[in-house]
């Protein structure tokens, strides 16, 4: 890991807190154990700057649906290179993604570009709070970095404005409860829930039917946070998945495949009605290549089995990794839906928990597998790949074990 390391201390001069993911924080790595910095991508494998490979399960937090330098993608992007990257004027792609969006995403009847997840989200709130001329919000997870989600956290308040609070509230998945208490607080003046439509939980008794139910008749919209689940789960979103039409969704990471492609999208109705009203301009909306990337994505989906493979690889590390686990007689498992995993180390304290899972992700990266917060399967993700990997969590989930056995030796 020198050159890692080298690069990292350089970066402690020279950039703002050090990474661009929150996920990706020092905090979060094992120093000397994790690589910092990564060099080159191929399919569902990675290189680190001292030219050590890996299987990535992060897959640059999702965006990577089909895999590093996807061929399709790359030629896609290559042909609008030489044609040019940004102009002033609309241009034909823009006209084309939007029908490919409209044609295949249940709730999208008008499309607005834009570059990041945040940037669609707020552009979704807004016109929320413009259909509905009202200023509150219900919010389920994490949305982005602008001011109405990070206020309703608990950490890095620095710069948000403490009357921000007041107007965004927060609720539990699949508890409506929580969402009818709310309404019932704030009668009249919520615009908008925002939620993904799943995470790690399904939806239970007819949660998400319930909360659509719910908004319309207490006359505010539902809008689907599809920023990790969008194309992911399916190619018309989870919201197809599911059986559930929002009333506006958002859509970003793996719409172009780790290039800057989001978008806002809903009912004709709603967007029309606020097309005069509401402020969404930015200068690189329309940018060609990220264009030309989704393009190509969407016309992969739909013309081949990405979707049928990216759950048949998350259903096989899942299962095997449970049965792992069950066998070792360890408190983890492998939890979600097979597109979209997460870790959970259970157990009786903080430190525990933590410790184990730093035990379990640095002996996977010493063995070739690089995990982070989320486990993304992507299409190019080779069976072989999955072996390679079981091996490596055996391993590591045996180091696991011999930490656990310690600790109940300590009297821990
Ligand atoms: C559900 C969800 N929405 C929105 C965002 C914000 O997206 P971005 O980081 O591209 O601004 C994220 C980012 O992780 C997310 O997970």
């Amino acid at each position: 890991m020198h050159k890692s390391e080298t690069y990292w201390a350089r970066a402690e001069g020279s950039i703002f807190s050090l990474v661009q993911l929150y996920q990706e924080g020092s905090g979060n790595h094992v120093k000397g154990n994790y690589p910092r910095f990564i060099q080159r991508g191929s399919h569902g494998h990675i290189w680190d700057v001292d030219g050590n490979e890996y299987v990535d399960y992060d897959m640059g937090l999702g965006p990577i649906i089909l895999g590093y330098c996807y061929e399709a993608v790359n030629q896609a992007v290559m042909d609008q290179l030489q044609l040019g990257t940004h102009f002033s004027l609309v241009s034909p792609g823009e006209v084309e993604y939007a029908e490919l969006v409209i044609e295949n995403i249940p709730c999208a009847e008008k499309v607005r570009f834009l570059k990041t997840g945040s940037s669609a989200t707020e552009a979704a709130v807004r016109i929320a709070r413009a259909y509905t001329g009202r200023s509150h919000i219900i919010r389920g997870e994490y949305h982005g970095w602008h001011e109405w989600t990070i206020a309703g956290e608990g950490y890095r308040q620095g710069g948000i404005i403490s009357e921000a609070r007041q107007y965004i509230h927060m609720c539990r998945y699949n508890d409506l409860s929580s969402f009818e208490k709310l309404f019932h607080q704030h009668k009249g003046e919520i615009a908008a829930v925002i939620i993904e439509p799943l995470i790690i939980q399904k939806p239970k008794n007819d949660f998400l039917k319930n909360l659509l139910d719910l908004c319309h008749a207490e006359g505010a919209l539902l809008i689907f946070d599809e920023v990790v689940t969008g194309f992911r789960f399916h190619l018309g979103g989870a919201q197809k998945y599911l059986g559930i039409t929002p009333d506006l969704a958002t859509f970003g990471k793996a719409a172009a495949n780790g290039l800057p492609l989001s978008f806002v999208t809903g009912k004709k109705e709603i967007m029309d009605a606020v097309d005069k009203d509401v402020y969404l301009f930015t200068t690189f909306g329309g940018e060609r290549l990220s264009l030309a990337a989704g393009i190509a994505v969407i016309n992969e989906l739909k013309n081949r089995d990405v979707n049928d493979r990216i759950w048949s690889l998350g259903g096989r590390l899942k299962k095997e990794t449970n049965a792992l686990t069950e066998r070792l007689g360890l408190d983890i498992s492998l939890e979600g839906s097979h597109p979209r995993l997460m870790f959970n180390f259970k157990g009786s304290n903080d430190q525990y928990r933590r410790q184990m899972k730093n035990t379990f992700m640095q002996e996977c990266i010493k063995r070739g597998v690089f995990l982070g917060w989320t486990i993304f399967p992507c299409y190019t993700h080779t069976d072989a790949d999955i072996d390679l990997t079981m091996n490596v969590f055996e391993d590591a989930m045996k180091v696991c074990k011999q930490y656990k056995d310690s600790v109940r030796a300590w009297g821990g």
